[in-house]
């Protein structure tokens, strides 16, 4: 939706280091900026960014990008949201050209909805902190549950008085449509009148990922039974309650370092753990887990641990959880607590240090738990036993990666005392009857894959990586000097490899190769030209991290090392002997893919007993091939690449 205009206007904008120093301390070192990995987590920064290049590389987990991929990656954004991100900051206006009328208004909508949230949120607040019925009810009510003044103002907490219509009243007073106000569920409207959805209650804003207030959950500050416990927004354009984890957007950062995510039940549960340290930490509210939440939290990490109350409830929604984390590819690891205790009076009642401890003894992995759990019910009936190896063969069953399996089916072979091949063939029909449920129409579509995909798998995927890398890095280089017309000129790298590909043909395999293979033959002849930079900022974001990557190789990896007289050589200052090289060993990878391609159409034409005609051409070519290939091979060995 957004034009191709705007992007490169975007990317222009965007200076890497502007970007980058918003969320990451950097300091200047030479021509670069040094700071520490916002990514994984170090005590000596490895984490550098080239405003020369407009990249950021971090040498100790190998994230790199430019500064779209920067927003991408920190704050978990999709390309058009990063895209919109920094369109915002560098005030550059969106021509939503394609949008319809009825998504302009539903955008419209939305806005209008987040603002009313926005507002909401202060004016709790506000009501809490300064006003008396806020501080003695509200406050005096999360000060005596033991949650400090920090966490409180961490977690935006507030209250909305008891008066009738208090908040809508300010609301519409202060000029917010009572639509929005309504639509968002923090006004009720009937035949009374409008009056607020929470009173006397203390209030949980809930943020989405990027932060916004969403919606909220008012607690009661009553005892009675009669009363609900939490109230919570309704459904709404903007909030999705089965999309929402509570406490994700104070837990990405530590999430993504730790990279595991702990899943708890209550708005409490987060905040306490929150207060004792542990940041990773965010909770389904309430409801049973949803397939959508756990693709949240998938964006994040792949690791979960499961926190329940140690209760027949909380066990109950554990295993309940367990086997939809683990469909969805997920590694799963389950903590109960001691019978009586959910996550928030055990993070009150300990120290950060005893919460750590407690966690990383106690958690354990899924297999573990059912055993143990179901173990201990069945004893010793083989009736019992049987039905507990079916339920965990079931769940394996789900893990979608193979080596994963196995690894568990080791494990539950070796515990339940199980021959492994019996768990193979029974987790071998379970996985069949799925595949036929999920080959009927309305079966749900596999989760589409969140991550750019830097590299598609093709054979010649290295070779072709090689040749990209002299376009990236010496693209512009001259190489050496030829006559036309009677004057002489320079050839450049780049031009070099564009005649030697166009002169046999070959387009790359690899369709990030092949994008920068075309858009580089397209444009090397203008003066202009900067390969590193057009690349590295391009709108297609999975060439951008390809190239970016590229150019922020390590600089020792382009050195070639003369031991002997003790000179250091750099790979620019041999580029007339090393790319003819490269150049040939992929034209040679190419000559062999498409000999292979052949000998199996010559077996088949044999096989078949297909004419003669068309076995005489396969054998033809296949003749050629060998000539060509002893061609490149004689002047690979000359040259001493193989
Ligand atoms: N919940 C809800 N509505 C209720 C009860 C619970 O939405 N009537 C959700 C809330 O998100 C709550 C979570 O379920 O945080 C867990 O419930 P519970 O353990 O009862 O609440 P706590 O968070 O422990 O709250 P408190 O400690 O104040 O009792
Ligand atoms: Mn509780």
């Amino acid at each position: 939706m957004i034009d191709q205009a705007t992007i490169q206007k975007i990317f222009d904008a965007a200076d890497i280091y502007d970007v980058v120093s918003e969320f990451v301390s950097l300091k200047k070192r030479g021509a670069n900026y040094i700071g520490l990995c916002p990514f994984h987590n170090e005590k000596t920064g490895s984490f550098t960014v080239s405003p020369a290049k407009g990249i950021y590389k971090c040498f100790g987990c190998g994230k790199g990008g430019n500064a779209v991929s920067f927003i991408m990656e920190h704050e978990q954004m999709s390309y058009v949201e990063a895209l919109r991100f920094l369109a915002a900051k560098y005030h550059i206006t969106i021509e939503e050209k394609e949008m319809t009328e009825e998504q302009r208004r539903e955008q419209t909508e939305r806005e209008s909805m987040l603002i009313v949230t926005g507002y909401a949120n202060e004016y709790y607040q506000y009501q809490l902190w300064h006003t008396d019925e806020g501080r003695s009810v509200g406050l005096g009510y999360l000060r005596q549950r033991g949650i400090s003044d920090e966490m409180i103002r961490k977690f935006g907490l507030g209250y909305n008085p008891e008066e009738w219509g208090a908040f809508t009243k300010a609301a519409v007073a202060k000029g917010y449509k009572k639509e929005f106000l309504v639509k968002t569920g923090l006004t009720i409207e009937n035949e009374r009148g409008a009056f607020d959805r929470f009173r006397a209650r203390v209030i949980f804003p809930v943020h989405d990922l990027a932060g916004k207030v969403i919606a909220f959950g008012g607690r009661t500050m009553t005892a009675d039974k009669k009363v609900a416990k939490y109230l919570n927004s309704p459904e709404s354009e903007i909030y999705h309650k089965s999309k929402t984890l509570y406490g994700v957007y104070l837990a990405k950062k530590s999430i993504i370092q730790h990279d595991r995510c702990i899943l708890v039940e209550g708005y409490t549960d987060v905040i306490s753990f929150h207060a004792k340290g542990v940041e990773n930490v965010v909770a389904s509210s309430g409801t049973s887990l949803t397939i959508e939440q756990i693709r949240l939290i998938h964006r994040l990490t792949p690791n979960v641990t499961i926190i329940y109350d140690g209760d027949a409830a909380g066990i109950k929604a554990s295993l309940r959880g367990i086997d939809l984390v683990l469909e969805e590819g997920l590694n799963v690891r389950v903590l109960l607590l001691p019978d009586g205790e959910d996550p928030d009076s055990f993070a009150r009642a300990h120290s950060p240090q005893e919460l750590a401890d407690y966690i990383a003894a106690n958690e354990t992995d899924f297999i573990n738990f059912k055993t143990k759990l179901l173990l201990g019910a069945a004893g010793d009936d083989p009736v019992e036993r049987a039905r507990l190896i079916t339920d965990i063969v079931r769940s394996i069953s789900k893990i979608p990666d193979e080596i994963t399996r196995s690894v568990y089916v080791r494990e539950t072979s070796r515990m339940l005392e199980v021959e492994e091949k019996v768990l193979y063939t029974e987790i071998a029909k379970i996985r069949l009857k799925g595949d036929e449920q999920a080959a009927r129409p309305g079966a749900r579509p596999s989760a589409p894959d969140p991550a750019p995909v830097a590299r598609e798998v093709t054979p010649c995927d290295l070779e072709e990586m090689a040749i990209v890398r002299y376009l990236l890095l010496f693209g512009t280089e001259p190489l050496y000097e030829e006559e036309a017309n009677g004057y002489a000129r320079m050839v450049t790298v780049g031009e070099f490899i564009v005649r030697e590909l166009a002169a046999d043909d070959l387009e790359m395999q690899n369709p990030l190769c092949r994008t920068i293979q075309t858009e580089y033959q397209r444009r090397y002849e203008s003066p202009d030209f900067d390969p590193a930079r057009y690349f590295g900022t391009h709108p297609d974001i999975r060439v951008s991290t390809l190239a970016a990557n590229m150019l922020s190789e390590p600089y020792e990896l382009s050195k070639i090392w003369y031991k002997m007289d003790n000179l250091v050589e750099t790979e620019q200052m041999k580029l007339a002997e090393l790319l003819p090289k490269v150049v040939d060993n992929y034209k040679m990878r190419r000559v062999e893919m498409l000999s292979a391609e052949i000998d199996n159409q010559i077996l088949e034409s044999q096989q078949k007993k297909e004419d003669a005609e068309r076995l005489m051409g396969l054998l033809r070519r296949k003749n050629v091939l060998n000539k060509i290939r002893a061609r490149l091979n004689e002047r690979l060995r000359r040259t001493g690449v193989r």
